[in-house]
């Protein structure tokens, strides 16, 4: 079974074929990042218009580019949620209407799950079950992960995502956006015992997070150094061991407390050198298997999108016959 997924819900435009029998066939990737720069972040009507001139020309390229025809394509998967309103929206009509004119099943899927599982299209991947910590721009989540759609949320942020706080902290020190990347390799020329930010809430017991804080530290940081920029790598280094040590001390404490021994690790964030670093070390140490997507499959991307409806629409799922996308959409809502 070969379908089509379609990844529009924010500032990615991702496209890919995945094959049931023979895995990837291939994906394209349009980022918006120069529209958006000169704004500071995501303008949700600009990201709509653009993700209108680009997902049909991208089809046309990716069916070129693995040889494939629209015949070729046997059902189609499209994010429908969460995400923004008019991106969704782009991604769910243009899915809906191929799939009416070429006579094949379509599927809204759930950015996040599709996250959770972009590890499946690595060669070595988990099986069920597995805990899963989801790390991007919109969500921090812990999920105990039964099976495909079983989902039991363990913990989330309470308030920023660690993305959030990454992409805030950033363009506090003046790094623009998308400030996640930027922030990781000004941190490289930090000095880690420079400064010392508190890790959040990992005095309390259970599974929540909460970065805002963090993110207010360092703003109070800034100000009292008086916005020196030579200061700015030893704060970014300092950002980023706190946010690392947090995610590291929640994992160990739910996989300890849930008996799981792979660990899936998803969603832009896990792009962080520094968090895989230090996650392969505490994995090893624990005899616990560690599970990432490849780096271009950490951020949005086509072929998780593909990926997790192809295993929905095998299973026999389908859409509806409303075209529906859900902005706000919990992942435990998935669980029957
Ligand atoms: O999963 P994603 O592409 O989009 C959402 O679903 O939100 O995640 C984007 C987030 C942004 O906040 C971005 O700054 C962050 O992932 N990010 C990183 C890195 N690469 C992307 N954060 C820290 N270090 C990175 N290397
Ligand atoms: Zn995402």
């Amino acid at each position: 079974m070969k379908i089509l997924g379609i990844e529009t819900s924010c500032d990615d435009t991702g496209l890919a074929i995945y094959d049931s029998e023979r895995g990837l066939c291939g994906h394209l990737l349009h980022s918006q990042t120069t529209t958006h720069l000169p704004y500071g972040g995501v303008v949700p009507e600009l990201a709509a218009r653009d993700h209108i001139a680009q997902v049909i020309p991208l089809i046309q390229q990716l069916l070129e580019k693995t040889g494939l025809q629209a015949s070729d394509i046997d059902g189609l998967a499209y994010t429908a949620g969460p995400g923004l309103v008019g991106a969704l929206l782009v991604g769910a009509c243009i899915g809906r209407s191929l799939g009416m004119a070429w006579s094949v099943p379509t599927l809204g899927v759930h950015h996040m799950e599709a996250h959770l599982l972009a590890p499946m299209l690595e060669p070595r991947a988990p099986s069920f079950p597995f805990l899963a910590l989801l790390v991007s721009g919109g969500h921090t989540l812990l999920v105990e992960v039964k099976e495909l759609g079983q989902y039991h949320l363990l913990g989330e942020s309470l308030d920023d995502a660690v993305g959030e706080a990454f992409d805030k902290t950033a363009k506090l020190l003046g790094l623009g956006y998308p400030g996640g990347p930027a922030l990781a390799k000004l941190a490289e020329q930090g000095d880690p015992q420079h400064f010392h930010l508190p890790r959040p809430m990992i005095d309390r017991p259970g599974l929540d997070f909460s970065f805002s804080g963090l993110k207010t530290a360092v703003l109070t940081l800034w100000q009292e150094l008086g916005q020196n920029k030579d200061q700015a790598p030893h704060i970014a280094r300092a950002f980023e061991e706190a946010v690392v040590d947090t995610l590291l001390i929640k994992c160990r404490r739910a996989l300890e407390q849930t008996g799981l021994q792979q660990l899936v690790v998803a969603g832009g964030v896990s792009a962080n050198l520094r968090l895989r670093q230090n996650l392969l070390q505490l994995a090893t140490e624990h005899n616990w298997q560690i599970f990432f997507p490849r780096h271009e499959f950490c951020t949005d991307n086509g072929a998780m999108v593909a990926y997790a409806g192809c295993q929905r629409l095998l299973r026999g799922e389908r859409d509806g016959l409303e075209i529906q996308v859900k902005p706000r959409w919990s992942l435990a809502d998935l669980s029957s």
